[in-house]
């Protein structure tokens, strides 16, 4: 656990001094939207995408910085969600990643841009990669793919915003399942299909890929939902136990937390087995599985 812990811990110290390269302040007044924009993404995170990024495209031999950009972009686009996601028009919440949200520290227009802009550079980046040109076209259709309105995190935005309570649920399982699929795992999902289509991933090792990243999506949810019902505040950066003030529909309120740890667990070791086909090569991807539930952030 502190193995993989400071793994991602160092990943994130060379992350961060590039992703701060990308940033291009412009002289006008229109650098109000860009600096909000670099508060939000360099403002902590645990950069656990592109992390999983750079290790799925590892497992083919693919350098770390070859995985940059496709991880840097990822995070533009996840640091834009959890902008948007901390409106008040949406969750409505002050503190991220230890700090004021975006809203807080400049306004809401400004951190609305900012998501908009995080959303649109991402792509930029991926277009002007130096991924070969078929790469490039997989990478940006599956990202829009993931991040969309149809079946991606925007869908699963969609369907959180508007979900019953529990108690008022008919399939309250099925639900959040499908909410977390699709807000959460879809960008996880993402960083595994990533790192395989930089590596040139045969159909197996994709499909092997997906399974374990559908697994992990669903315990970094859950864990998510642990986190702000138990969770310490000081070290999880969020305001906690809001879920429950809000009437969310999550893991705990529909399973509980003993019930929501045990199904944590298999989901774990069920991940882990998906890549028993790459044998000790997975060997930092079966513990990221494992930090993932361990996690106290
Ligand atoms: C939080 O994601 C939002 C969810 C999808 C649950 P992270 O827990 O990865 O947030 P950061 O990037 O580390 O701040
Ligand atoms: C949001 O889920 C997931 C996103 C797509 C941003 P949450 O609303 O539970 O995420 P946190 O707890 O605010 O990070
Ligand atoms: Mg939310
Ligand atoms: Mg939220
Ligand atoms: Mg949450």
């Amino acid at each position: 656990m502190t193995d993989i812990l400071s793994e991602i811990k160092n990943f994130s110290l060379r992350f961060n001094q590039k992703l701060e390269k990308l940033f291009e302040m412009p002289k006008g007044n229109e650098k109000r939207t860009v600096e909000a924009m670099k508060y939000a993404v360099l403002n902590g995170g645990k950069r656990i995408r592109p992390f999983l990024v750079a290790k799925c495209a590892e497992l083919f031999n693919v350098s770390e910085d070859k995985a940059f950009m496709a991880g840097a972009s990822l995070e533009m686009l996840h640091t834009y969600s959890l902008i948007h996601d901390d409106l008040p028009a949406m969750d409505n919440d002050d503190l991220r990643r230890g700090k004021p949200t975006c809203h807080k520290a400049f306004d809401e227009a400004t951190a609305i841009l900012a998501g908009d802009g995080l959303l649109t550079f991402a792509f930029e980046l991926l277009a002007d990669s130096d991924y070969e040109n078929e790469k490039k076209i997989k990478l940006i259709k599956l990202l829009s793919n993931g991040a969309g309105a149809f079946e991606g995190m925007v869908a699963g935005q969609t369907l959180d915003l508007y979900a019953e309570s529990v108690k008022d649920c008919k399939e309250p399982l099925k639900l959040i399942e499908n909410i977390e699929k699709m807000k959460t795992g879809c960008l996880l999902k993402y960083a595994c299909e990533a790192g395989a289509v930089i590596g040139s991933a045969n159909d197996k090792e994709l499909e092997a890929l997906r399974v374990f990243a559908r697994k992990i999506g669903q315990t970094f949810q859950i864990s998510d939902d642990i986190l702000d019902a138990v969770g310490d505040e000081k070290k999880v950066g969020k305001t906690l136990k809001k879920d429950n003030s809000q009437n969310k529909l999550t893991f705990v309120s529909v399973l509980g937390l003993d019930q929501a740890r045990r199904i944590e667990e298999k989901l774990t070791a069920d991940a882990k087995e998906a890549l028993s086909i790459f044998g000790g090569k997975a060997q930092t991807l079966q513990n990221l599985a494992d930090f993932i539930i361990k996690r106290d952030f």
